[in-house]
Formats: C-alpha cells, sequence, structure tokens
C-alpha cells in the first residue's frame, strides 16, 4: 500500500537536505552535538524557505543559525586556546571569514540576489569541508595528547 506523505506532519528528516551522516564525528562530545545542529538548523532553514516557502520563518531559523554557528566557534577557539593548540590564531581566522561571508551573503539573500539554495550550497560546502578537515586536525592533535 502506497503511504502518502503530509507536508504538514512529516519530520524534518524526511526531507533534510543535509544528512548528518554527511560529517564523520571528529570525537568530541561537545562540538559533535553542536555540529549536528548546525546541521539541523541548515536542514530548517532548507526545509522553511524551500520546502514551505515561509520566508519569515526561514528567517528566523537563519538568525538562529548564526547564533548558534557563532557560539559554537567562541567554544571550538576557548579550548583551543587553553590546550595550547598550534594553530588556534588560522583556525579562529577561517571563523571570522565565515562569519563575515555569512553574513554578505545573507544580505544578499534578503536582497533578492542570492537564490537559497545557493545560500545552502554554500553553507553546507563549508560545513562539511571544515569539519571533515580543519575540525578533525585540531581533534586529531588534542587527542593524541590526551587533551580531551
Ligand atoms: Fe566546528
Ligand atoms: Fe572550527
Amino acid at each position: 500500500m502506497l503511504f502518502k506523505k503530509n507536508p504538514e506532519t512529516e519530520p524534518p528528516s524526511d526531507t533534510a537536505f543535509l544528512a548528518w551522516t554527511a560529517l564523520d564525528r571528529i570525537g568530541i562530545r561537545q562540538f559533535d552535538e553542536e555540529h549536528k545542529e548546525l546541521v539541523n538548523f541548515i536542514n530548517q532553514f532548507h526545509e522553511a524557505m524551500v520546502i514551505r516557502r515561509n520566508r519569515v520563518k526561514a528567517e528566523e531559523i537563519f538568525e538562529k543559525l548564526i547564533h548558534a554557528t557563532r557560539n559554537h566557534f567562541s567554544n571550538e577557539e576557548a579550548l583551543l586556546g587553553e590546550r595550547g593548540f598550534p594553530d588556534r590564531a588560522s583556525h579562529a581566522k577561517q571563523h571570522s571569514d565565515l562569519v563575515v561571508e555569512i553574513t554578505n551573503l545573507h544580505r544578499q539573500f534578503k536582497e533578492g540576489s542570492l537564490s537559497a539554495m545557493m545560500l545552502l550550497t554554500y553553507l553546507k560546502n563549508w560545513l562539511i569541508h571544515h569539519t571533515k578537515e580543519s575540525d578533525r586536525q585540531y581533534a586529531v592533535w588534542l587527542k593524541t595528547r590526551g587533551l580531551v
């Protein structure tokens, strides 16, 4: 028997834009949870904007995504500073560059010169790349020294 999906009641995971499995865990529980939260906000933004076409809701979610991203970055930077990770300055620079880039892209999106899918694709690629490569580097460094 065919099951007809109701878009109002289906959980977001059925239409997820970014699968959590695309991101390998880095093995630091707090940051894995924070990465997962960012993935959830990206998926919620996709669902609100691209599937349900609810721009007001999408804006609310985007603000939460930016807030959670800033918090996550400062949490990582605090730990890297405390533990003396040698590349912490360049890692923090990647974070601050992203915040500037997201702010610019968000402005273009609000002005109508950038599509929701382009904004989402940028966020997705950045999050996967940063987590799998840069975050993994500090995680390996911390773990091999028993610092987490
Ligand atoms: Fe991270
Ligand atoms: Fe990071």
